[in-house]
């Protein structure tokens, strides 16, 4: 839904769309944080019968004004004109609860617009099946999490399209080695990056990706570059600042953040998010209305949840780390002073996440003992909920990747992965030092 002040008398034929009351951006100048957008931000309850929140639109179709209304929506929906349909269609396009929470995504990045999608993995090949064509070339950070590197390597493979990759923390100089390489190799259609990757938590330098690509690519045909910022995205990383064009999310992490829904999003410019959407609307990836509300809700406390499980893990973390059964602590918030990995920090973050690795002292045997012992946190995969989760990545997530990978990324068998959430931070020290000393 968009902020133009238009009321239903203003608009006719086939302009007819109900808009909601215009909503400040700012007042008197003082522009409104996103904490606080998140509350009313892109909903008039006037449009529904003054309910405070939003309704569950639970509709397959929607009823147009008149017939020149509905060829106007469908121009929009099959790019005739740019910018999407200006009213609401069909659900596999779009839909009041899906829209709000889009206008709400957009604003934590400052992002010109958003799409939300059924998982991230849906939004991330939505993204990579609207910019990429047979015989392109696909440049990527490494590692990648495993299914965006199945659906890039194989299944995108299976089209003739090639991929070519920089490990995570790479200079400036290893970036541009590798853009002369695809460039070489074939037409470039995409950049994609994904940082802090999944597991290692290694930092890449959007910048230097940023000036690299636009020193390859000086005129039109410019690939655009796409970021996985589900780790520390939107709070404590926004990627769009450091010339990236599309940031992507599974919003199945912290935005949704209590580990009860799955879905993604994908914020950028205009032009770009025009793509995908249109790509979306033809293969029908966009979340469903009861998945979108829940987001809505849970973008409300996104801040809060974030930096309560941000200020958790810089205790747990500077516990662990001392602890004589633990051999180190791969965490954000300890990268050695003066090192690469600190210096991208310094330029792009604003906070270390809650998600880190643990490494014991011995093996799988110590790594299960450890986990088996838990009496708060859950043994469980994923990231980002209230709740602290805990797994083995080597045994679990990564069991399929084949040993010398898994050495190269340290996905080793002492490797315990711990995304911290929000309960009270005395209480999961308590709980790893009991732990710990099952061990
Ligand atoms: C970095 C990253 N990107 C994408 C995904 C995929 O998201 P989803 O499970 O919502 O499809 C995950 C899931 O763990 C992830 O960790």
């Amino acid at each position: 839904m968009t902020d133009k002040d238009n009321t239903e008398a203003e608009l006719t034929g086939a302009e007819m769309r109900r808009r909601p009351r215009h909503q400040p951006l700012d007042l008197g100048g003082h522009k409104l944080s996103p904490a606080t957008l998140m509350m009313g931000h892109g909903f008039d309850p006037m449009l529904s019968e003054g309910s405070l929140k939003p309704p569950i639109f639970l509709t397959s179709t929607f009823v147009f004004e008149n017939a020149a209304a509905g060829k106007r929506h469908f121009e929009g929906v099959t790019g005739k004109r740019p910018g999407g349909a200006e009213g609401l269609v069909y659900s596999r396009f779009n839909g009041p609860n899906q829209e709000i929470l889009e206008d709400r995504l957009a604003i934590w990045e400052g992002a010109e617009d958003a799409l939300s999608f059924s998982s991230g993995m849906s939004a991330i090949a939505t993204v990579l099946l609207a910019f990429v064509k047979p015989g392109d070339v696909i440049v990527h950070s490494a590692p990648l999490y495993a299914a965006t590197e199945t659906l890039i390597g194989k299944i995108l493979g299976r089209f003739g399209v090639t991929w070519i990759d920089f490990p995570a923390g790479a200079t400036r100089d290893e970036i541009d080695a590798v853009m002369e390489c695809a460039k070489a190799q074939g037409r470039v259609s995409l950049v994609y990056l994904e940082s802090p990757a999944n597991p290692t938590n290694q930092l890449v330098d959007v910048e230097a990706v940023t000036a690299s690509r636009d020193a390859f690519f000086p005129d039109e045909d410019r690939p655009p570059i796409a970021i996985d910022n589900t780790f520390l995205g939107p709070l404590w990383q926004q990627p769009l600042r450091q010339g990236a064009d599309i940031v992507l999310y599974s919003l199945t992490k912290y935005a949704g953040g209590h580990s009860d829904l799955v879905a993604g999003g994908a914020v950028g410019t205009k032009p770009v998010i025009n793509q995908i959407r249109a790509m979306r609307n033809t293969i029908g990836t966009i979340t469903d209305p009861n998945t979108a509300w829940m987001l809505l809700r849970s973008l409300e406390t996104l801040e809060l949840r974030m930096s309560r499980a941000g200020e958790n893990a810089v205790k747990v973390c500077a516990f662990l780390r001392d602890h004589a059964k633990v051999e180190t602590v791969g965490y954000l918030g300890f990268l050695e002073e003066g090192s690469r990995q600190a210096d991208i920090y310094r330029r792009h973050c604003t906070g270390a996440g809650s998600t880190f690795s643990l490494y014991l002292k011995g093996g799988e045997r110590e790594a299960f003992a450890f986990l088996d012992n838990l009496k708060i946190a859950k043994l469980a995969v994923s990231l980002g909920g209230t709740e602290t989760l805990a797994s083995a990545p080597a045994a679990m997530t990564h069991l399929s990747v084949p040993d010398e990978r898994k050495a190269a990324l340290g996905i080793t068998d002492n490797l315990v992965r711990i995304s911290i959430g929000v309960e009270a931070a005395d209480d999961l020290i308590a709980d790893f030092d009991q732990a710990l000393k099952a061990v």
